[in-house]
Order: C-alpha cells, then sequence, then structure tokens
C-alpha cells in the first residue's frame, strides 16, 4: 500500500488557520461584535423553512444578484455573487490567473490573496509599502514595471487599516492591462469606493463581502462588482450551484434588513476611534490610523508577550509579529470588550 502523493510542495505549506480561541472577547477576526437582529433571525428561519431543498438552487443566483446590484448601483450584469469573498477572489483567479500568469501583491495586506495566488499555480510578485501603506505613483510604476496578469489593492487594506486612493487604483488601470482586484471587504467602514471606475475601466474588478459589516460571517457571502465580461468568465470557472439555496435566502432577508445593519457602522467606527486614541495616549505604543473595523498597533517590548498577557485576561487579538515586526491587530468590539481589551492592555504591559 503506499500513500497518495500530492502536488509539489503542497505539504511544505501549512494550512492557512487563525486561531479559534475561547475568549470572553474575541477580537482577533474583524467579525462584527453584534448578534443580528431578532426580526433578521425570525425572517430568516420563515425563508429557510419555505425553501425546496430537494431542488437545486437557482444556479445564477438571479433574484439576489439583483438585490445587490439595486444596493450597490451597479448593473446585474456586472454583479456576481459567491460563498464569502474569498471564493469570489478565488474564482477570479481560477479565471485571470493560474499557470504561467503573474499575480501583484502590495505587502503588508491580506495573506489569503497571496494564498490564493498559489493554489491557482499562479506566479506571486510582492512589492512593499513601508508606513504609513499608501499607495502612490512610484508604486503603480514599480507595478506596471512588472508587468503582471492580474494586480491586488487592498481597501481598507488588511491588517493597516488604511483606504487607498482610488486616483492610484485608477492609475494602476491605466498603466497595465492586467485585471486590478480591489478588495473591498471594510468598504462600508471607511475609505473611497472605486465601483466607479468600472464603466470606464472594465479591468476594475470589486469584491466584497456580508461577512463584516452585515454581520454575517457564518453565511458566507461575497460579491464582486465588475464588467459584465470579467462576469461572463466567473461563469466559466465556477462550479454548477455554488451558491446554495440558504446561501441565497440568507443573503435576500440581510438587503431586506440593511438598514439596521447599516446603524450598527457608527457604533463599530466609534469604538474604532476610541481605540485609536486611548492607544495613542498610551506612552511608547504606536497606533495606526484606520478606516476598517479594526486597529493595528505596536506595544512597546515583545508584542508576543503583550499578545500572551492579553489572552491571559480574556481578550483574544492577532498577533501580526511574522508579517510586520511586534505589530498586533485588535477589531473593535462593543464598547464592554473594548473596555476590557484597554484595562487587558494595561495589565499586560505592566
Ligand atoms: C481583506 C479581506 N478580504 C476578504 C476577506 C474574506 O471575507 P469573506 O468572509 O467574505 O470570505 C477578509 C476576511 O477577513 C479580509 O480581511
Amino acid at each position: 500500500m503506499t500513500n497518495p502523493k500530492p502536488r509539489p510542495g503542497l505539504r511544505d505549506v501549512s494550512p492557512y488557520e487563525s486561531p479559534q480561541l475561547e475568549a470572553a472577547a474575541r477580537l482577533n477576526s474583524n467579525e462584527c461584535p453584534y448578534p443580528l437582529p431578532e426580526g433578521f433571525r425570525n425572517a430568516l428561519a420563515e425563508a429557510v423553512r419555505s425553501l425546496p431543498l430537494n431542488r437545486y438552487p437557482d444556479r445564477e443566483a438571479k433574484r439576489l444578484r439583483e438585490r445587490i446590484a439595486e444596493h450597490s448601483g451597479h448593473a446585474v450584469e456586472g454583479t456576481w455573487v459567491a460563498n464569502g469573498s474569498n471564493e469570489v477572489i478565488q474564482q477570479l483567479l481560477l479565471a485571470y490567473g493560474g499557470p504561467g500568469r503573474k499575480t501583484l501583491v502590495f505587502e503588508p495586506t491580506y495573506a489569503l490573496h497571496e494564498r490564493i495566488a498559489w493554489i491557482t499555480h499562479g506566479e506571486l510578485v510582492r512589492l512593499r509599502l513601508d508606513g504609513p501603506f499608501t499607495l502612490g505613483s512610484g508604486d503603480v510604476a514599480a507595478a506596471a514595471d512588472e508587468k503582471p496578469d492580474v494586480v491586488f489593492v487592498c481597501s481598507p487594506n488588511n491588517p493597516t487599516g488604511n483606504a487607498q486612493p482610488v486616483w492610484a487604483v485608477e492609475e494602476l488601470a491605466e498603466s497595465t492591462d492586467a485585471l486590478i482586484i480591489v478588495d473591498e471587504a471594510y468598504i462600508e467602514f471607511g475609505g473611497e469606493p472605486a465601483n466607479g471606475l468600472i464603466a470606464t475601466h472594465p479591468n476594475v474588478a470589486v469584491a466584497r463581502t456580508f461577512s463584516k459589516a452585515f454581520a454575517l460571517a457564518g453565511a458566507r457571502i461575497g460579491y464582486c462588482l465588475a464588467a459584465p465580461e470579467v462576469i461572463d468568465d466567473l461563469r466559466r470557472v465556477r462550479l454548477p450551484y455554488h451558491v446554495s439555496a440558504i446561501t441565497q435566502a440568507a443573503g435576500l432577508v440581510a438587503l431586506d434588513h440593511v438598514k439596521e445593519a447599516m446603524a450598527l457602522l457608527d457604533a463599530v467606527r466609534r469604538e474604532r476611534d476610541r481605540i485609536v486614541d486611548a492607544l495613542a495616549s498610551i506612552h511608547g505604543v504606536e497606533a495606526f490610523h484606520s478606516d476598517a473595523n479594526f486597529v493595528l498597533f505596536r506595544p512597546p517590548g515583545d508584542a508576543r508577550r503583550v499578545w500572551q498577557g492579553l489572552l491571559d485576561h480574556g481578550v483574544l487579538v492577532r498577533d501580526l509579529t511574522e508579517v510586520i515586526p511586534n505589530a498586533l491587530r485588535v477589531t473593535a468590539g462593543t464598547t464592554d470588550e473594548v473596555d476590557r481589551f484597554l484595562k487587558a492592555l494595561e495589565e499586560a504591559m505592566a
């Protein structure tokens, strides 16, 4: 008996995982801290109860795409849905990346972009941005010199928190033939959306999610706004019936309750700004500006020790020390969670 042999190099790579540890305040995954409103949960239960689950779902997710298009002010022919924006990105790279094709990322950024380029057997080029991590004309020119097939711009960027200027996305779209994928997972919290460029720049595609501002990380709903030709290419690589009837129903119910979800955004932004202000006032702590629902910071001393100290006090944050020297990232939680984080930080640094 022999063990099956995976693709070369597969076992040199570890699974992409962030710790899912139990903690009183879980501030490590940039989720919405508020549970879904009662009205939403009842409407979702009702919608799921009446689904004909013995049948395959609508392969085109037509109703959900129509509602997302309406919500985004974009044509339905240029609107696509998938299981989280991660799947949107994977489908975009299946269609536009792959063997012999170059994907370019500006680091530090969301590690999944690079991971999905690898999963889809593409070549990767990394350009590094220094603090404050904002794209400039020099970065655009350096990217164009690489003659990439796909370029990622994450705005607001995870894990740094800053949004990127839309003029830089436009310059990128004009100086290369590449597909420019703008990852706007956090756009509802801040920054200028890039979807307005699509009409004049059909090589721009925007990926968004219901996981953050819509408080639906558990439902796995992401969407893409792009030129209709790009969406047609996604149809060529998607699996049939890739969005389940339950997921489609959850998306429709979420859009019926969009006002309630958007009403929570101000509270999240307030807590985010309170974190930045509080961190900046602590001697030795470096806090970065954020347009998202999380804050990147550097404590004085050893950040890993501070990470453990926070966890010992029931607060889980993200350890980013392997990506940005001595850096941690904290998600804007409820007022109580943020109070708990700030108190625990004081004690962890003592
Ligand atoms: C920048 C960015 N893009 C995409 C995602 C994935 O979102 P989804 O839950 O829609 O797959 C995340 C999740 O944290 C993210 O930070």
